[in-house]
């Protein structure tokens, strides 16, 4: 049952899942990305993570460092909507961190929280906003990810339309 944000993915959907990606390559990460996916937060409880270790016979420090290593697994609960912006240097110095300072304003997060933590998600949990060293996409710098989708070149007008577009609702960003 996934009654609760710290709910775990229950044990006849990890058999399931652990059991489909066996003997196959990539079976660690496969099995980690699909057990995120059927979480309704879309993040790897430490419950669940122990579980996983204990039937995949396979360390937790192990297990553990896998998902810290790769951007794309979250130990905590997700909003509804994914916000990533690039932080590497070639973004930077195109104004990534003036983007990162207006979706902080826009969503009442304090200055320099998202940049300090693994990710923060809005309080009503429609948005989870995180930052990324590096897309490989440097050429089309600014770069942003919003719910999987690449955007290059943003500037504060083209954020504000990507946000209110996903949000369906329009949003007071400042406009540069
Ligand atoms: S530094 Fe942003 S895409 Fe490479």
């Amino acid at each position: 049952m996934e009654s609760t944000q710290q709910s775990i993915v229950s044990e006849i959907t990890l058999d399931s899942i652990i059991e489909k990606h066996q003997g196959k390559p990539g079976l660690l990460l496969t099995t980690l990305e699909e057990v995120q996916e059927v979480h309704p937060l879309k993040f790897l409880p430490h419950e669940t993570l122990t579980r996983l270790s204990q039937k995949m016979r396979i360390p937790y420090t192990q297990m553990y460092s896998v998902v810290t290593f790769y951007s794309f697994f979250n130990l905590k609960p997700q909003g509804k909507h994914s916000i990533v912006v690039c932080r590497g240097t070639a973004c930077h110095t195109k104004g990534s961190k003036g983007l990162l300072d207006e979706i902080s304003t826009v969503f009442g997060i304090a200055s320099g929280e998202i940049d300090s933590e693994q990710s923060v998600t809005t309080a009503d949990n429609e948005f989870t906003i995180k930052t990324v060293a590096c897309f490989g996409q440097c050429a089309q710098s600014p770069v942003v990810a919003v719910d999987g989708v690449i955007y290059s070149n943003v500037n504060s007008q083209k954020l504000l339309k990507i946000l209110a577009k996903v949000n369906d609702k329009p949003l007071s960003i400042r406009v540069k």
